[in-house]
């Protein structure tokens, strides 16, 4: 250990999995989530059973993350953890568990906005291109679609945002219509992987400037397939590739619509894209074709694209960078802007 490395654990539990991660600068040393399951058989996160879960969680996770890291908490530099956005009740447990141990440690706390750490993810260094300041990121979660325009690790400007689904429930909430599992995203990517994205037309949703909607076209879908089900009551099952073709190349039309003008509004050309979605095949594959158009594109690895506190780390590791530290005083916020 060199004694100008800066060593940060950092835990996120914003939602439904405890992770917790060690970084030595901006290096992952290690990054260790526990699943929920629980929360499968009720078809979505049972916020109550989260945060329990959460609590019976937390200590062996930073457990394991320490372990895995070959580090001790002592060599600690500072706690970095979600403040928000996120379920009020999972927030509470990690940044709890994170005050107590800085404190204990006294060493700095710091707080990180769960979207700032999905975007930073980039700068993780895994040996590939970063993108370099100005640049785009289109986040998309299951809370999140926003674009994005990072001036710096610490200015960013948001463009363009949902006005009421995140398109991630627009993939769990058409997936849920088709009948597939909890979360259906991950699911209706490898089904369409199969199918013929033309086969069936779905509206493509209208919103103003660079914002985004989703809630139109869940209805859209839902009418089509109640439609067609009175047609013909296997629909679904015959279809179900070719539906979730069609469902997934439309959501990458309509996100690809506004990025493409914020691109044109900005002239900035560096694009990343952040948070759970990010980790769908359509998705990576329709940014990564946008470099025929001169764009440069950055896709940030599958175990940083989901929850994780990897990003939570490198976010926490530029704020310790500007000596940004949090009071004990700082508590969870549910509901944060960026
Ligand atoms: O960032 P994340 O792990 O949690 C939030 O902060 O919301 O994102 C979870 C979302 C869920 O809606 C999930 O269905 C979606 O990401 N997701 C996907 C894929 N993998 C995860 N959506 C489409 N295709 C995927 N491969
Ligand atoms: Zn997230």
């Amino acid at each position: 250990m060199s004694p100008q490395n800066t060593y940060i654990l950092a835990i996120e539990s914003s939602c439904d999995d405890t992770a917790c991660a060690v970084l030595e600068n901006d290096r992952v040393l290690s990054n260790f989530i526990a699943n929920q399951k629980i929360h499968e058989k009720y078809g979505g996160v049972v916020p109550e059973l989260a945060s329990r879960a959460h609590q019976s969680n937390i200590i062996p996770v930073v457990h394991e993350a320490l372990a895995q890291a070959n580090i001790t908490k002592n060599q600690l530099s500072a706690i970095a953890f979600t403040k928000g956005p996120g379920l009020m009740g999972s927030l509470l447990v990690g940044s709890s568990f994170a005050k107590s141990l800085a404190l204990s440690l006294n060493i700095p706390l710091i707080d990180v906005h769960h979207m700032h750490g999905h975007i930073l993810a980039h700068f993780i260094d895994d040996g590939q291109a970063k993108p370099t300041f100005p640049f785009l990121a289109l986040t998309i979660s299951g809370g999140h679609t926003q674009i994005v325009q990072l001036n710096s690790a610490s200015d960013m400007k948001v463009l363009g945002t949902t006005q009421d689904d995140a398109v991630g429930e627009a993939f769990d909430k058409t997936g849920k219509l088709l009948g597939l599992g909890y979360p259906a995203g991950p699911q209706l990517d490898k089904l369409a992987q199969q199918g013929n994205p033309r086969a069936f037309e779905f509206p493509v949703p209208k919103a103003p400037d660079l914002n985004y909607s989703f809630s139109g076209f869940k209805t859209a879908v839902l009418y089509f397939l109640q439609r067609e089900t009175k047609k013909d009551e296997n629909f679904i099952e015959n279809n179900l590739k070719d539906i979730c073709a069609s469902v997934q190349y439309t959501l990458i039309k309509i996100l690809f619509k506004k990025l493409e003008k914020a691109v044109k509004q900005t002239g900035i050309k560096q694009v990343a894209i952040g948070g759970g979605v990010s980790a769908n095949s359509g998705i990576r594959a329709h940014l990564k074709s946008m470099e025929a158009k001169g764009w440069k594109t950055f896709i940030p690895p599958f175990e940083y694209t989901t929850d994780n506190a990897a990003m939570i780390g490198i976010a926490g590791y530029f704020k310790y960078l500007e000596k940004d530290f949090a009071g004990l005083e700082v508590t969870a916020a549910p509901r944060i802007h960026m």
